[in-house]
């Protein structure tokens, strides 16, 4: 096997390499502090790792797969709920198991009416993040199937079947409250997009009318955010769940770090920075100068990653998807094209092409949900509705290693030596 050797105060210590099956290169320090007294600083974990079996990314070559499958291939031939099944048992489900899977999710689709009252008591501009995230902490009150035995499958599986479909409900919920609407519950007879496009659009007025290429489009959607390896928010799903905190806690907590504007925010972020530049007298270059500056906090959302270093697949098939979609409608979006507009102008930037930055998941997938009638504060609810199997099934994975770990890292102490404490009549103004 091979080796990593550390000199260190004169002596040698071995660490074993670890290849993955794409040939991924990694040393395993787990035994560094214990043999030699040290520990290793990686601020924002760039060189961090745990083994997975979920997902595979090459950042170089620009390649996703979940569980073995390209992303590409997933999004053209699967559906959402087939690509959920995949990543939370690892194989393509049968026709009965697919079907199972659908009946359970049907069953689970509604909201414990009790819980329906929390709307009422929020105020109708609260962020749709906020709402899901408060909804999702209180399926453990709701739903305190995690009390029976989360190793059971059967347990599991309802786990699993109340955080897909209820998450999806919820948004749609928070949207109907936003607006003032009365609520549209699920239906038995619809699909998972065409329930959660329904949920939205119908009133009891006016029927919202299926549209399958807007359906199939929220499928590809959903399909292209369910995972991503060990990106910010499923960390935080496995590092809460590795206290052996219930599912929904744990993908509560992944919910929240997926808010932020670095990460699956961005999709908002994206929409608004657009909206500003139509609104303003702003040039492309003077959008590209801000972002570039050192001394200005901007920066061009929807652009760069951490892992992508040439292109991110996800963000070519959304652009393609987007522009078929707008032309299908015989509609355009002047947000679309500015965005053309700063692709094409960044691409060509020393400051962008040195630093390897390309648009992400985030740059065009928002408009395309403004193009289905999405308003702009859903759509990092729209993220965490296709992210959910991901943090499952990489919570799940953590939760089934023996012998589970706790997350906890140490640290290099920086602070004050030891004081003394100075009684308050003692201490200088
Ligand atoms: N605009 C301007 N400069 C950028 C951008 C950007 N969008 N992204 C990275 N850079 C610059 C950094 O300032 C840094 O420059 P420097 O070397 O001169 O200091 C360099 O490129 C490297 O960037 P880091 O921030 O070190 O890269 P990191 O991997 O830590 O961050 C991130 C990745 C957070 C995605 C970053 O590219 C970013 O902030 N992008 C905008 C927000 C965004 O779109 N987030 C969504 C990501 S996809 C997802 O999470 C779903």
């Amino acid at each position: 096997m091979e080796k990593a050797q550390l000199k260190l105060n004169g002596k040698t210590y071995d660490f074993p390499v670890v290849v993955g099956t794409e040939n991924e290169h990694a040393i395993d320090i787990s035994r560094l502090r214990r043999d030699t007294g040290y520990i290793t600083l990686d601020e924002g974990f760039h060189n961090t790792g745990c083994e997975s079996s979920v997902t595979f990314i090459d950042g170089e070559k620009g390649i996703l797969r979940y569980r073995g499958y390209d992303v590409a291939e997933l999004a053209e031939k699967s559906s959402f709920v087939e690509t959920a099944f995949l990543l939370v048992y690892g194989r393509l489900p049968t026709v009965t198991e697919r079907k199972q899977f659908s009946v359970l999710l049907t069953e689970n689709s509604l909201l414990h009416e009790d819980m329906n009252h929390y709307f009422t008591g929020l105020p109708p501009h609260a962020h749709p993040m906020a709402i899901l995230s408060t909804m999702v902490s209180s399926f453990a009150i709701f739903y305190p199937t995690y009390f029976v035995d989360d190793k059971d499958p059967k347990t599991f599986d309802t786990m699993v079947a109340i955080l897909l479909s209820k998450v999806r409900t919820i948004a749609a919920f928070s949207y109907k409250k936003s607006i003032g609407e009365p609520f549209v519950y699920p239906r038995h007879d619809l699909r998972f997009c065409g329930n959660f496009l329904n949920m939205m659009f119908a009133s009891p007025v006016k029927p919202y009318e299926a549209d399958s290429e807007a359906e199939a489009l929220l499928n590809m959607l959903l399909i292209l955010h369910a995972d991503h390896e060990q990106n910010c928010s499923t960390s935080t799903v496995r590092l809460v769940g590795s206290s052996r905190v219930n599912l929904y806690s744990s993908v509560c907590a992944g919910i929240n770090a997926l808010w932020g504007p670095l990460h699956g925010g961005a999709n908002q972020s994206v929409i608004e920075m657009l909206e500003s530049i139509h609104a303003s007298e702003l040039t492309i270059k003077d959008v590209l100068d801000r972002a570039k500056s050192k001394s200005h906090p901007f920066r061009l959302f929807g652009f760069g990653h951490r892992v992508y270093k040439n292109f991110d697949p996800r963000a070519v098939i959304i652009k393609k998807a987007c522009l078929k979609f707008l032309e299908s409608r015989k509609t355009s979006d002047p947000l679309l094209d500015i965005a053309l507009e700063l692709e094409e102008a960044a691409l060509k930037d020393e400051y962008f092409i040195e630093r390897k930055l390309y648009p992400n998941v985030d740059f065009y997938s928002g408009i395309i949900y403004r193009a289905l009638g999405i308003p702009t504060n859903m759509f990092t609810v729209l993220f965490a509705m296709g992210r959910v199997p991901g943090w499952i099934a990489q919570w799940k994975e953590m939760h089934d290693a023996v012998p589970i770990k706790i997350g906890r890292p140490r640290q290099v102490y920086m602070g004050a030596p030891l004081r003394f404490y100075k009684p308050i009549e003692e201490r200088e103004e």
